[in-house]
């Protein structure tokens, strides 16, 4: 859908929003007496400007607009960022197969229509490209939104930002939503090359590279794979020539079949979505090159596949990882831990990180813990957990901190390794947050985010999240660059 800002209405449905308790908005009031007041009686019922509820006025054809459209915006004074992203929303959801192509709404405030701009985009998001049959009326008339202010360029200029973030939403969600047929490291790999054209220098690891290096632990999840496992390497250089970089780690198990320890079969295709961290990070890097970020960021995610096969690692295999410690394998489906220890390794042997967040499906654990409304936050600083917090509190992709500690760790320890890849029943997010901790030196700043519960979500949503694959992460990791890393 095409995103436009104006200062006057020209399509054939314009779009008012109406507050709780509140009268039609001046913009309206015109457009009410023109029509012998069509729009005031539409404030009737039940609709008493909730968010989520909406009126089509259908105009007489003196009009110089065929329709109008009450939206609900809830109380004038609980109008936030996420108000206005949802009332965006569900005014798309409610013209999409309206069978018109444009649709204009009146917001004031430049601030406030960019939000409502963004809640529109994130809705219109569609994964359509295996569908082969889908008529004409299945697909959404809508293709043109404008918002009209008074003050349309700053308007644009304050949505340039968020659309970039919402682009980063709309790859990580593709990432996603692909099947593991078509998205696998090589594939994957080529899709990363394709993001220089944004400026964005990546440069991909295959795994004669990786042998070298000595990450034998991630390429030993690969190894039941016909695919061959890659190494992405995404740099944007938009800060001081010589600062230190933020670099985000991404989990990208492209399909995860639990391995010798296969998982049950029913719900496996939901592992299509286990390289969810690493889309998070692909869709950060994204948004940063498209709104030119005053920063310095380096994104880095291990992509492989975990297959069961004659050459796969077994359970009671010894890893020796790129750092050197040993790694008893005891489950092959704990295989996102085995690829990030040799990733948050390559990122501080490579890179002088000023900080490392790491994102991942990791654990089933945080599912249970947190559900589908928090991702769960693991760090060993401070101020990174206030950082992140507020920054997913600002973009509405929030994380909630979960502890760390030695007496977890001691969970680890293994008869024959350095350590053993599970922990056991008991607190599995917080063992795989300490194991990953482990490979994380001395002074070096480090937060693990667990998406598990919020890559996907299935069943009930939020209206700015359509389909399957939500692309939870880029807009999380996008504030928490601009507000900590950008003048
Ligand atoms: N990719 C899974 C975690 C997962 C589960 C993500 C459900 C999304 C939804 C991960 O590789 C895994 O299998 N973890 C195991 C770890 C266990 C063997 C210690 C789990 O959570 O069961
Ligand atoms: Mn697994
Ligand atoms: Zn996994």
């Amino acid at each position: 859908m095409k995103i436009a800002f104006a200062d006057t209405a020209k399509a054939e449905t314009v779009a008012f929003l109406v507050y709780k308790g509140a009268n039609l908005p001046a913009a309206a009031a015109v457009l009410d007496k023109a029509s012998g007041g069509l729009l005031s009686q539409a404030m009737t019922g039940r609709f008493s400007g909730k968010i989520g509820q909406h009126a089509v006025i259908v105009l007489p054809a003196s009009a110089t607009t065929k329709r109008a459209v009450l939206v609900g915006a809830g109380n004038r004074s609980d109008l936030d960022a996420r108000a206005l992203e949802k009332i965006g929303a569900h005014l798309y959801k409610s013209q999409a197969n309206s069978g018109f192509a444009g649709l204009d709404v009146h917001v004031s405030g430049a601030g406030d229509a960019a939000r409502l701009a963004l809640g529109a985009k994130l809705a219109a998001y569609r994964f359509d490209n295996y569908r082969t049959t889908l008529k004409d009326d299945q697909r959404p008339s809508l293709t043109r939104l404008t918002i009209i202010s008074a003050q349309p360029k700053a308007a644009r200029a304050a949505f340039k930002p968020l659309d970039a973030a919402g682009d980063g939403t709309y790859m990580a969600r593709d990432l996603v939503n692909l099947p593991p047929n078509d998205l696998y490291p090589e594939s994957y790999a080529d899709r990363l090359k394709e993001l220089e054209q944004y400026g964005l220098e990546v440069e991909i690891l295959g795994e004669k590279e990786m042998a070298k290096l000595g990450m034998h632990s991630l390429l030993g999840v690969g190894q039941g794979s016909v695919k061959e496992s890659k190494l992405g390497i995404m740099k944007w250089k938009g800060g001081k020539a010589g600062a230190d970089p933020a670099v985000l780690v991404g989990k990208g198990v492209c399909f995860d079949t639990g391995g010798i320890s296969l998982k049950p079969g029913p719900g496996m295709e939901d592992m299509r979505g286990d390289m969810g961290g690493s889309a998070a990070v692909v869709g950060a890097m994204l948004a940063l090159a498209k709104r030119k970020a005053n920063a310095n960021v380096v994104g880095l995610v291990g992509l492989v596949e975990n297959m069961p096969d004659g050459n796969a690692i077994r359970p009671g295999d010894i890893l020796t990882s790129a750092s050197g410690q040993t790694i008893e394998v005891q489950n092959t489906d704990a295989e996102g831990r085995l690829v990030l220890c040799d990733v948050l390794w390559y990122a501080q042997e490579h890179f002088k990180p000023a900080a490392i967040v790491d994102l991942a499906t990791l654990t089933g654990a945080i599912v249970i813990g947190l559900g589908h409304h928090h991702a769960g936050l693991f760090t060993n600083d401070d101020k990174l957990a206030s950082q992140l917090t507020e920054a997913g509190l600002s973009e509405g992709e929030r994380v909630w901190r979960m502890p760390l500690g030695s007496e977890y760790d001691s969970l680890l320890k293994s008869k024959f390794a350095d350590m053993r890849n599970i922990g056991g029943r008991a607190a599995g997010s917080i063992t795989a947050a300490q194991f990953l901790q482990r490979f994380i030196k001395d002074g070096v700043k480090w937060a693990h985010i667990d998406i598990a519960g919020v890559a996907w979500v299935e069943g009930e949503k939020s209206p700015i999240d359509p389909s399957w694959a939500s692309g939870f992460g880029p807009r999380l990791l996008d504030r928490w660059i601009a507000d900590n890393f950008e003048g």
